[in-house]
């Protein structure tokens, strides 16, 4: 059975005003990622990483999802069960659009999680004071549910899973600066790369010196602007009009 893998990043909520990470005017350009994003950071100054997701979290609550969350949203239902979103995405946009099914790879801003139990805990878009506990075993050592620098991510696994189930890669609006795309893409005959910019390939010693040349094909726009081409390519290769069953 034909199944889509997407995997989303910062860019996929750039045109809902979230910035992204490494663009010029990116999260990181403004606040040192490893004092605000880092285990070194958190044993540093846990008041200081705190305040920071405090604001996004508090910058999400007027965020609205744009076309493209609503496009992504609406292609997990017109698909049910066939849809792998794997997102990097710590805001809500996609669940704003109405997805049930989006995997946070690097965690939620609205959840807040329990450093004894591990558990996570609806927050909403409220700045964490420092009253909270957890609401499974009363502990009160409990930070934003927000995967670091240094720290383990255990949903990754779901990334070798899917591709191994899946037919179609679509990487949205990531850089590949943590999760490299390159070999995702090798591992796919059908792909899509959706970025308004060519990012080029890191090492030196790589064939290609752009990402997207390892792609099959590469939607040169934003987001909020690629979704009827997106569209087109994933409905030709789930009605296998286009593509001879794989
Ligand atoms: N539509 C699509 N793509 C866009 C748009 C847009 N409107 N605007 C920017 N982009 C692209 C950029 O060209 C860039 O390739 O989105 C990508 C954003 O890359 P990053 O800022 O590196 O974000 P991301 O890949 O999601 O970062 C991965 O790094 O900092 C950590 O944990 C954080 O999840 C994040 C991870």
């Amino acid at each position: 059975m034909k199944k889509i893998m997407i995997l989303s990043g910062a860019g996929l909520s750039a045109e809902s005003g979230i910035s992204t990470f490494r663009d010029s005017d990116g999260l990181w350009e403004n606040h040192d990622v490893m004092e605000v994003c880092s285990t070194q950071g958190w044993i540093k100054n846990r008041q200081h990483v705190t305040n920071f997701y405090n604001e996004r979290r508090a910058d999400i609550e007027s965020k609205e999802p744009n076309y493209a969350h609503e496009v992504l949203a609406k292609l997990e239902q017109t698909y049910r069960g066939r849809v792998i979103h794997l997102t990097q995405n710590i805001d809500n946009l996609m669940e704003k659009a109405g997805a049930k099914d989006v995997i946070h790879l690097h965690g939620t801003l609205t959840d807040l999680r329990c450093e004894a139990c591990t558990k996570t805990f609806h927050m909403g878009y409220t700045p964490q004071d420092g009253n909270e506990s957890c609401p499974y075993c009363a502990n009160k050592r409990v930070r934003h549910n927000v995967v670091m620098f240094g720290e383990a991510a255990p949903l990754y696994s779901h990334i070798q899973q899917a591709v191994k189930e899946c037919s179609l890669f679509i990487a949205i609006g990531t850089s590949g600066a943590v999760i490299d795309i390159i070999p995702l893409a090798k591992e796919f005959k059908h792909s899509i790369l959706i970025d308004p910019k060519r990012q080029e390939t890191k090492s030196m010693y790589d064939p290609h010196t752009y990402i997207d040349e390892y792609f099959e094909h590469f939607i040169e726009k934003k987001a909020g602007v690629a979704m009827e081409d997106m569209m087109a390519i994933i409905k030709g290769h789930m009605e296998d009009k286009y593509f001879p069953s794989t």
